[in-house]
């Protein structure tokens, strides 16, 4: 890589359990840069809805973020490989990954306001510095000027896999494997059918399918994009 000190924007978009996190994350250690893992964003809303009302109607939902927004302070530190996820001041990295969150994240993620007001925060964190950020609409709304787009994906029955394992190494295991497909199914569909910034390849896009695809081989194809535009 060159000496020259470019600033590298890369966006990875793709379905639930593509491996978008865990590429993103070794690349941001390998070219030195901030990873801005989007979904935790998302994540922490429908985590601070889920504080307020345990079983929020559509209408409660709305009302809630609305407040939430009002006094959101989000801080995303990324540590030695973990993304931790604060917000005003509390660290609820792990609340956020439970089963509950990932079912009403979907439905947060498609009020406008809440779009509006976290991709103003993806874009004023992604100014002045390097950044690997994973998501659903990087490369076609966030910044679409990104030097690299890749659009991950993996078939749905090896993504369900992963979360399963991914699960299970975390101690969860009330979860069975046919359950976690249904659910990856349903947040597919609802990302993909949103009237607001859907699930969508950016037409200048690079897809990578890695059902059959280990980590480390994503990575590389990934960086000898980077590597074409330092
Ligand atoms: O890690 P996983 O693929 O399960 O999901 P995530 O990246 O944590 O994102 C959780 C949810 O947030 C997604 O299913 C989307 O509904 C939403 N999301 C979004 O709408 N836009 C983004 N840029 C990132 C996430």
């Amino acid at each position: 890589m060159s000496a020259v000190n470019t600033k590298i924007v890369v966006a990875i978009d793709g379905p639930a359990g593509a491996g978008k996190s865990t590429v993103a994350k070794i690349l941001a250690e390998k070219l030195h840069c901030t990873y801005i893992d989007t979904g935790a964003m998302y994540r922490a809303v429908a985590f601070e809805i889920l504080e307020k009302s345990k079983n929020p109607t559509e209408d409660e939902i709305e009302i809630q973020a609305q407040k939430i927004l009002e006094d959101f302070q989000i801080d995303l530190k990324f540590e030695n490989g973990m993304t931790r996820v604060f917000v005003n001041g509390r660290d609820i990295s792990e609340e956020i990954r439970t089963p509950r969150v990932s079912q009403l994240v979907p439905y947060v993620a498609s009020i406008d306001f809440v779009r509006e007001k976290l991709v103003d925060l993806q874009r004023k964190m992604s100014r002045n510095q390097s950044v690997v950020l994973d998501g659903r609409d990087i490369g076609t709304v966030v910044l679409p000027d990104a030097n690299v787009k890749i659009f991950l994906t993996a078939s749905i029955e090896e993504r369900a896999r992963r979360r399963f394992e991914e699960l299970k190494s975390k101690g969860i295991e009330s979860v069975d494997l046919e359950t976690l497909q249904r659910e990856i199914a349903a947040r597919d569909r609802a990302d993909i059918e949103r009237k607001i910034s859907p699930l969508r390849q950016a037409p200048d896009a690079i897809r990578i399918d890695s059902t059959n695809d280990r980590i480390d081989q994503v990575v590389a194809m990934i960086l000898e994009q980077c590597e074409l535009i330092r």
